[in-house]
């Protein structure tokens, strides 16, 4: 087989793993990042010379003038937040004209958050915690074949498919969730206002991605999320509604999966989730406090608080599996400093029973109970660190040990948010 370059970057855990900052730091050396999965559901925060940016749709190469970046079928968009996202880009500086949207992108509309925020309240105590952006409807709209895909937008019939599909939602959320009806002459005027400023930018991103990666340009696939919020394989129903996983790459994009040849799972030193759902090694104490404040653990996207716990390899491992990682990131190793003792969970019980597997019942899931190895923690702060062989002996120890539990390598590992603090230990990457 021909030797392409390409390598899919997904979050391993629950999400905010430290995607965008990965993404961005690989992206130096890329021609194109391609955004496959979610929506503005995702929230990433790049820090790079010393400023801070966000973005949620936008992909992650943006911060690099070359890069090429491609928001591709498998997504879901909000047109209004990702031209305003792009305003805030290019206001900061950063040119935002390399940036192409899939004419099979699905569209987030203002029904679909108003029926995520319906859903939730109507779940009542078993709510997901979902970001209410509007993407679980969108998706169920894709499945439903009830979906407004960019492509819509250009046929001169879309007004009339539109206001049928508003009537109806508005059906939905009135009589169902009792809810306020939506005004369609609205949407319709905000959604092709934005249309009509990103249209130039519409193209078929899946010829676009393979012709780069056939003529041998380094091609990078960006998820959004975390391995265990995919709708399949994780901890359903407390999860996204969109494949977050590496395996969704190609599908996602388009193209065929043999031009994908490495995938790479970013691994918080810790786990957090937001949201909620069963988290075995959750820390309801100082300690989790603790590094919540030091790492900042603020949803980017929402600002809520997030559940912070141990490191959790049976979930990993997991993740590893279901996900298709060849290799991990390491990122956030710095918040741990100061910590005496760091644990990491090897295994759960589950009614008095040793497993080493996420159970499928939900139910299950929140009455597993993590058993853990300690190990020594280390004081010193490493976020200056520019070497393996810089770290204090108990974080390289604590590294080895993660890459031993999980055999898989570990590529590198990053020790503050910003783009210098990333080390990279194989130098093929
Ligand atoms: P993403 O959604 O996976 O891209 O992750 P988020 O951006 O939502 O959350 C990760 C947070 O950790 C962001 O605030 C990053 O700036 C920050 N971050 C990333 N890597 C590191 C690191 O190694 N150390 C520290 N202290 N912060 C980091
Ligand atoms: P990034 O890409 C963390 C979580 C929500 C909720 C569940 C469903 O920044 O890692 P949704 O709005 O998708 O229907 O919510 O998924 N969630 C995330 N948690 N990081 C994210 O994205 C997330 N995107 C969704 O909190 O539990
Ligand atoms: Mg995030």
């Amino acid at each position: 087989m021909e030797q392409y370059k390409s390598l899919v970057i997904v979050g391993s855990q629950w999400g905010d793993e430290g995607k965008g900052k990965i993404t961005d730091y690989f992206a130096q050396k890329a021609s194109m990042v391609v955004r496959f999965s979610g929506g503005d559901n995702a929230g990433h925060i790049i820090v790079s010379e010393g400023v801070k940016h966000k973005v949620t749709i936008v992909p992650s190469g943006i911060l690099n003038p070359k890069v090429v970046n491609v928001i591709a079928n498998g997504a879901v968009v909000n047109l209004p937040r990702l031209v305003s996202e792009l305003e805030i880009l290019k206001k900061a500086g950063i040119d935002t004209k390399n940036l192409f949207l899939s004419n099979r992108a699905h569209v987030v509309l203002p029904y679909h958050i108003a029926i995520d925020e319906l859903q939730e309240e109507s779940r009542g105590v078993n709510k997901i915690g979902t970001t209410k952006r509007g993407i679980g409807p969108t998706y169920q709209d894709k499945v439903d074949r009830l979906g407004i895909r960019v492509c819509d937008l250009f046929d001169k019939n879309f007004k009339t498919k539109l206001k049928e599909i508003v009537e109806f939602k508005n059906k939905l959320i009135t009589k169902v969730y009792d809810g306020k009806p939506l005004d369609f002459e609205t949407i319709y005027k905000e959604l092709m206002d934005n249309f009509e400023i990103i249209k130039g930018q519409v193209v078929e991103t899946s010829t676009l991605i393979e012709t780069a990666i056939k003529s041998k340009q380094y091609v990078l696939f960006e998820g959004a999320q975390g391995a265990l919020l995919d709708i399949d394989h994780g901890t359903y129903p407390f999860v996204t509604s969109s494949n977050t996983s590496a395996n969704n790459a190609s599908l996602g994009s388009g193209i065929n999966h043999n031009l994908i040849t490495t995938s790479l799972g970013v691994v918080k030193a810790y786990c957090t989730r937001v949201g909620t759902g069963g988290f075995p090694t959750e820390l309801n104490n100082k300690i989790g406090e603790g590094i919540r404040e030091r790492g900042h653990e603020y949803g980017s996207n929402t600002g809520r608080p997030r559940r912070v716990g141990w490191l959790d390899i049976v979930a990993l491992k997991y993740a590893i599996r279901t996900t298709g990682l060849d290799k991990i990131f390491i990122t956030l190793l710095d918040v741990l400093s100061g910590e005496p003792v760091v644990k990491i969970c090897t295994n759960y019980l589950l009614n008095g029973e040793k497993i080493f597997t996420i159970p499928p019942l939900n139910g299950d899931y929140q009455k597993c109970e993590p058993e853990f190895i300690e190990m020594q923690g280390w004081k010193e702060d490493i976020t200056k660190v520019k070497n393996f062989s810089d770290l204090p002996t108990n974080a390289q120890n604590y590294l080895n040990k993660i890459k031993e539990l999980c055999g898989i390598n570990i590529v590198g590992f990053s020790v503050g948010p910003d783009r210098l603090q990333t080390i990279l230990m194989e130098s093929e990457f």
